[in-house]
């Protein structure tokens, strides 16, 4: 029988996972289809660090222990970002120094803590606005300076050597000046000595949407550089004009190609530079887009019962 990780023998297929839900037919979809995990919340600031002195590593301890027992690899999500930011750091009364001072003892905290677990973490998330390429003016850039991304990587890199870094976020294809933004950034990183090793593409994308060239280029440019690829957090929307109210036969071969296509791409890198490719959940009845878009959608590899869709085909069909 195939599966999906049998078939990609050149790098992790990945699943955003739950600490509830490693039960049951998850456990056995996971340890059958999938060779890499990310915590789709549990890993977060705003979990792991809850209050200014308080840590809850249950859930991220719970997931972590689940990948090593099972022989997955866990990658770690994500250390900063502006929506997990809890709000004892928005609100933080010190100086910008003590700040500092606090991110580097959370980031230095939570990565030893997995050393030799964790093979690699998303440090910052989604630092670049829409459009303008600016730098989000969070409260990390608020409090630390522009450079507040360079120095959380070299918080990650002294607290452990050998753990794969990348910086992760989404749109990165279809807004070029977002693209442009972040490959500025990666190459004054690697001017200056700070540490990458990657870049993730979330590839929160629709069935018709980007097109396979121009997932090419951009992965192209990070396969330049030498870093490593990551599609960290893959949904194919089928829905994205919210005209239909289940998944017709149309639409689901539009986004099984659209898998294909995302897979042919993903496989064609070097081993070298590749690493995973990662879905965003399991079953389609619980994908966070529903929440985020307010309305129906199925855009993951299984249905709501487990059934392998046409999507889970197209990924086959792509390697
Ligand atoms: C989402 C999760 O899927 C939700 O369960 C959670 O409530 C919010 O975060 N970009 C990211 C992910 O980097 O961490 C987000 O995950 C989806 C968008």
């Amino acid at each position: 029988d195939q599966t999906l990780k049998k078939a990609a023998d050149t790098f992790f297929v990945g699943v955003a996972v739950q600490s509830g839900k490693l039960n049951g037919q998850y456990d056995e979809t996971y340890r059958k289809e999938f060779s890499s995990i990310t915590a789709e919340w549990e890993m977060k600031m705003n979990v792991m660090h809850p209050s200014v002195d308080t840590y809850d590593f249950g859930p991220a301890d719970a997931i972590v222990n689940y990948g090593q027992t099972n022989g997955i690899n866990v990658h770690g999500h994500s250390l900063i970002w502006h929506n997990s930011t809890p709000d004892w750091v928005k609100n933080f009364a010190g100086t910008d120094q003590e700040f500092e001072d606090m991110i580097e003892e959370y980031i230095t905290t939570v990565v030893t803590r997995y050393k030799g677990k964790v093979t690699s973490w998303d440090v910052v998330n989604e630092a670049v606005e829409d459009g303008s390429g600016n730098l989000r003016n969070s409260i990390y850039r608020q409090k630390m300076g522009d450079d507040y991304i360079a120095k959380c990587y070299q918080f990650v890199r002294a607290a452990d050597p050998d753990v794969l870094i990348f910086y992760n976020d989404y749109s990165m294809i279809i807004d070029q000046t977002k693209q442009d933004a972040v490959f500025a950034m990666v190459d004054d990183f690697i001017a200056r000595n700070i540490p990458i090793d990657g870049v993730g593409f979330q590839m929160h994308i629709s069935h018709d949407y980007p097109a396979k060239a121009d997932i090419q280029k951009a992965t192209d440019r990070i396969v330049e550089r030498n870093l490593k690829v990551h599609f960290s957090e893959l949904d194919v929307r089928a829905n994205p004009n919210k005209d239909i109210t289940s998944l017709t036969a149309e639409r689901s071969l539009s986004q099984k190609a659209k898998v294909k296509e995302v897979v042919q791409v993903y496989n064609s890198i070097p081993n070298d530079n590749k690493y995973a490719l990662t879905v965003w959940g399991l079953k389609d009845s619980e994908t966070w887009l529903t929440d985020f878009y307010g309305y129906v959608d199925w855009p993951l590899l299984f249905d709501g019962n487990y059934n392998k869709k046409d999507a889970y085909y197209g990924f086959l069909e792509g390697l």
